[in-house]
C-alpha cells in the first residue's frame, strides 16, 4: 500500500508542485468520457478533487480511475496544482486539485445501501442510518460531532487535572444505586440466583472515595438506566462525574462554572458570562419549569388578584383551591397568528400537563376580543398594565393549583416560543437552579420521594425542619441548565450517618432495607466521612447543545433506538441454552395476555 502523505482536507495552493499520496473513500466521481476522470476523495480530514488524464498518466491508470464507484477505498499518488477552472468555495481544499499519477484500489465496496453525502444523510431514515452506522458515521457532520465529543472529553481532563482532580474508575458490576430508574441486572454464575446491578451512576462509590481521602475525583463514565429512551435520553449514556471534599455549595458551583465557560468558549467560541443562580421556586413561578429556557421572555405572571374579581368560573374555582393561582403569559404580536387551530394545540399541551384548559384572549386596538374577553370587563385596564399589553398581543392563562398552573403554562410557553421562532439561533443561556425542595410527594406510593437522590443534604439552615416539615425543607442540590436542558445535577451530600438514617426513614425505607441496600455507605459514613459534594454533567446532552442537535442519537457513535435496540449489532438477542443453564436460569413463558 502506498504510504499516505496528507489527509484529504490538508492541501492548499502552497503545496503546488508537491507529489502527494492521499487515501480514502470515493465520495463522488465524474466521468468526462475517455481519457479524463474526476474523483472526489474523502477521509476524516475533508475532500480533495483528483483529476486523471492521459497527459499525466497511462491509459491503464485512467481506466482504473474510470472503474471507481462511490465508497470504493483507494490510495492515489499525484501532484498538487492550483485548480484549473473555478475554485470550489465550499471546500477547504477548493483552491487546488491533485493530478493523479497512480491509483491503488485498496477495497471495492458492494453497492452501498446509503451514501455519506450530507444531503443524503438528512433524507434517509434513521433506522437505515443506524443499521449501516459505519457508513453513516463517514458523513462529515457525524465526524464533526465525534470531534466535538472528543474535544469536550479532552477539555474536561485538562481542566480538572489543573484543579487537582484524580481520574478514578469505579466498578460496573455493583449493588444497585438509586437514581430513580429501573436497574439493568446481570446474573452471577458463581452465586446462582444472585445478581449484580449495572450502575445508574457511580454515586455511592464517589462518595466512598471521599471517605477514602481521595479529595477530588473525576470520571467520564457510562451510566445505565433501564428506562425508555427519548429525544434527550438513552438507557446507556455518559456522565462527567465529579466529587470534592471539604467544600460548600458555592465552591463547587464556582469551579464548575469555570469548567462550563471553558467548554463553551473552546468548542463553540461562546462566552457564557456570569451564570445566574435561581431558586427553584423562582424558576417555577417565572418560567413554569425547573429547567427554564432563558433564551426568550414569555414569562409567567401571577394575575390571581385580578382574576379573583372576575365572574369567570374557571378562575374563581381555581382560586378557591388550596394554593390556587391564575397565571398568564403575554405573547407579543400573536393575536393574528393564533388561529383556533393553534390555540387548540396549546390547549392540548396544557391538558397533558394536568390543566383543565387554557383560556385565551386577544388584545386589539378595540380592547379585548374573542375567548374570555367578556369576563375581563372590570379588570381590563389593570390587566393591560400588569402584563404590559400592546394591541396585537395574545394572552394565555392557566388556573389551578400553583404546581399545575405553572407547569402547564411553562409547557405552553415552550411550544409558543418554538412556533413563533422566538429562540435566537446560536444563542446559549446557562443558569444554576438551586434551593430545590428535598422531597416531592409521591401520591401513588403515599410517601416522600427524593427530588435529587437520597444522599442529597438538606441546606444547613433547613436541618431543623427536615423531620417536622419535610415538604417545606430545601436541599443543597443544584442543576446546571443550558437552553432549557438539564445538562448537569448534583448536591452537597449528607455526611452525618444520623441525618442519612432520618432521610431514609422519611423515604419510607426501613432500617433493614437501608442496611441491605446501602449498608456499606452507612458504614463508611461512620468512619471519618469529610463534608463533601459533587455533580454529574450529562456528556451526551452537553455535546447535543454544542453540536446544535436535539437528537441524542446523533452524538453517540453507536446509540440505541427508541425501543432500546442496536440495529447494527441486533442487540438485544437470544443467548445459548447452555449459557442459561450455567447460570441456572430458564425462560418462563408469559401466559397469553388475552
Ligand atoms: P442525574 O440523575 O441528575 O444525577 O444525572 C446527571 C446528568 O446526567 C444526564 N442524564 C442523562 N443523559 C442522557 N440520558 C439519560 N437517561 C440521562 N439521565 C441523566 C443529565 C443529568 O443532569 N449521581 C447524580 C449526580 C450527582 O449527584 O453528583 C446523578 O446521576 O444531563
Amino acid at each position: 500500500m502506498m504510504k499516505r502523505t496528507h489527509d484529504c482536507g490538508e492541501l492548499r495552493e502552497s503545496h503546488s508542485g508537491d507529489t502527494v499520496v492521499l487515501a480514502g473513500w470515493v465520495n463522488n466521481f465524474r466521468d468526462q468520457g475517455k481519457g479524463l476522470a474526476f474523483i472526489d476523495l474523502r477521509d476524516r480530514g475533508g475532500i480533495t478533487q483528483v483529476v486523471f488524464n492521459l497527459e499525466d498518466c497511462d491509459e491503464q491508470t485512467v481506466e482504473n480511475a474510470h472503474s471507481l464507484r462511490r465508497e470504493d477505498v483507494v490510495a492515489i499518488k499525484g501532484v498538487v496544482q492550483p485548480r484549473q477552472g473555478k475554485a470550489n468555495e465550499k471546500l477547504a481544499t477548493g483552491g487546488i486539485e491533485v493530478i493523479g499519477q497512480t491509483v491503488e484500489v485498496l477495497n471495492r465496496t458492494d453497492n452501498p445501501p446509503i451514501l455519506p453525502d450530507e444531503h443524503d444523510g438528512e433524507k434517509i431514515s434513521e433506522e437505515v442510518r443506524l443499521k449501516y452506522r459505519y457508513i453513516d458515521l463517514r458523513r462529515p457532520r457525524m465526524q464533526e460531532i465525534l470531534r466535538i465529543r472528543h474535544l469536550v472529553a479532552r477539555i474536561t481532563r485538562e481542566y480538572f487535572d489543573e484543579h487537582g482532580f484524580l481520574e478514578i474508575e469505579t466498578p460496573l458490576l455493583i449493588k444497585s444505586t438509586p437514581e430513580g430508574a429501573r436497574d439493568f441486572i446481570v446474573p452471577s454464575r458463581i452465586y446462582p440466583g444472585e445478581w449484580y446491578a449495572l450502575p445508574q451512576s457511580p454515586q455511592i462509590f464517589k462518595q466512598i472515595l471521599m471517605v477514602a481521602g481521595c479529595d477530588r475525583y473525576l470520571q467520564i463514565c457510562k451510566c445505565l438506566r433501564d428506562e425508555d429512551p427519548r429525544a434527550d435520553r438513552q438507557a446507556e449514556f455518559t456522565q462527567i462525574d465529579l466529587e470534592m471534599s471539604f467544600v460548600e455549595r458555592d465552591d463547587i458551583l464556582d469551579l464548575m462554572e469555570g469548567f462550563m465557560r471553558a467548554v463553551f468558549k473552546k468548542v463553540v467560541d461562546v462566552d457564557l458570562g456570569d451564570i445566574p443562580r435561581m431558586p427553584w421556586s423562582e424558576a417555577m413561578e417565572r418560567f413554569g419549569s425547573d429547567r427554564p429556557d432563558l433564551r426568550f421572555d414569555l414569562e409567567l405572571q401571577d394575575v390571581s388578584e385580578l382574576a379573583a374579581r372576575t365572574e369567570f368560573r374557571v378562575f374563581t374555582e381555581a382560586l378557591a383551591k388550596e394554593d390556587g393561582v391564575v397565571k398568564a403569559i403575554r405573547v407579543p404580536g400573536a393575536a393574528e397568528s393564533f388561529s383556533r387551530k393553534v390555540t387548540d394545540g396549546y390547549n392540548e399541551v396544557a391538558r397533558t400537563h394536568g390543566a383543565g384548559g387554557l383560556p385565551t384572549v386577544k388584545y386589539t386596538a378595540n380592547g379585548f376580543e374573542t375567548g374570555i374577553a367578556k369576563f375581563l370587563d372590570g379588570i381590563g385596564e389593570e390587566l393591560v398594565s400588569l402584563l404590559g399589553l400592546q394591541p396585537g398581543d395574545a394572552v394565555l392563562f392557566t388556573a389551578d393549583t400553583r404546581d399545575i398552573a405553572n407547569t402547564a403554562l411553562g409547557a405552553v410557553r415552550l411550544a409558543a416560543a418554538a412556533d413563533l421562532d422566538l429562540i435566537p439561533e446560536g444563542r446559549h443561556d446557562a443558569l444554576w437552579v438551586v434551593d430545590f425542595p428535598m422531597f416531592k410527594w409521591d401520591e401513588d406510593g403515599k410517601r416522600w420521594a427524593s427530588e435529587h437522590h437520597p444522599f442529597t443534604a438538606p441546606r444547613a439552615d433547613q436541618l431543623e425542619i427536615l423531620e417536622s416539615n419535610p415538604g417545606k425543607c430545601l436541599s443543597d442540590g443544584y442543576d446546571f441548565v443550558v437552553n432549557g436542558s438539564e445538562a448537569g445535577g448534583g448536591s452537597i451530600r449528607i455526611h452525618d450517618p444520623n441525618v442519612q438514617k432520618t432521610v431514609f426513614s422519611l423515604l419510607n425505607l426501613s432500617e433493614e432495607e437501608a442496611k441491605s441496600k446501602f449498608g456499606f455507605l452507612l458504614d463508611a459514613l461512620r468512619y471519618g466521612a469529610p463534608p463533601h459534594g459533587g455533580i454529574a454533567f450529562g456528556l451526551d446532552r452537553l455535546v447535543m447543545l454544542l453540536a446544535g442537535t436535539d437528537n441524542i442519537r446523533d452524538v453517540i457513535a453507536f446509540p440505541k433506538t427508541q425501543n432500546g435496540g442496536d440495529l447494527m449489532s441486533q442487540a438485544p438477542g437470544p443467548v445459548d441454552m447452555a449459557q442459561l443453564e450455567e447460570l441456572q436460569l430458564s425462560i418462563v413463558e408469559q401466559p397469553d395476555s388475552d
